[in-house]
């Protein structure tokens, strides 16, 4: 029977991380939909029209190298406002969502607008000092030259225009469960997120 688990929540909460370790622990696919929105905006970048470019996604743009930076984020961000960017991914998120085997999804809207039916919708948060710590240590272990002001900024702007763009808006949908990780160690945050899915399962 299929069974879905949305997260939402702001940029670099811990959304990846405690979604692919409940993937992990339940035997379920994990799909991080901002890697949708992260290959549109690649290609955004490279000259393409970002409709064209959403419309056209191949499974390999999404494993392409460089999608993590912060300019591809913000290109990202930029397309994910975007309607008909936003609409051209649906129906693959919503196939990923419903197969048999059970998925979580992370993102923006996935509890308010691509599963409102999923089976537990957690809403992940972190003080924004605390997220842009961590995204600090991802950018820095990857290689990327960066600091903390600039990474505290584009978290700040990414989040600002999510939550203020008309088209499903970076918000918890109603029924979402809040996890607020600023304090808590990942094997805590997963311990909560698990907990809450064995509450409804
Ligand atoms: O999750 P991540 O930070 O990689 O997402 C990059 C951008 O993609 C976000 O800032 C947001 O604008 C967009 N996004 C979205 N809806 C989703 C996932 C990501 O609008 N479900």
């Amino acid at each position: 029977m299929a069974f879905t688990i949305a997260i939402d929540g702001p940029a670099a909460a811990g959304k990846g991380t405690v979604g692919r370790r409940l993937a992990a622990h339940f035997g379920f696919a994990h799909l991080d939909t901002g890697l949708l929105y992260r290959a549109t905006g690649r290609r955004m970048l490279d000259g393409e029209g970002p409709v064209e470019a959403a419309q056209s996604l191949r499974p390999g743009d999404l494993d392409a190298p460089g999608l993590r930076t912060p300019e591809v984020g913000q290109a990202a961000s930029r397309a994910a406002a975007l309607p008909e960017v936003r609409q051209a991914l649906v129906d693959f998120q919503r196939a990923f969502a419903a197969r048999a085997g059970g998925a979580v999804l992370d993102g923006r809207d996935i509890g308010t607008v691509i599963c409102p039916e999923a089976d537990v919708k957690l809403y992940v948060t972190a003080t924004d000092e605390v997220r842009a710590a961590r995204r600090l240590a991802e950018l820095t272990a990857s290689g990327h030259d960066i600091g903390y002001d600039e990474v505290l900024a584009d978290l700040r702007q990414r989040d600002a225009r999510d939550s203020a763009r008309a088209a499903a808006p970076l918000k918890p949908a109603e029924d979402a469960v809040r996890l607020d990780t600023s304090k808590l160690t990942i094997e805590e945050a997963v311990a909560a997120a698990i907990a809450e899915v064995e509450r409804v399962q």
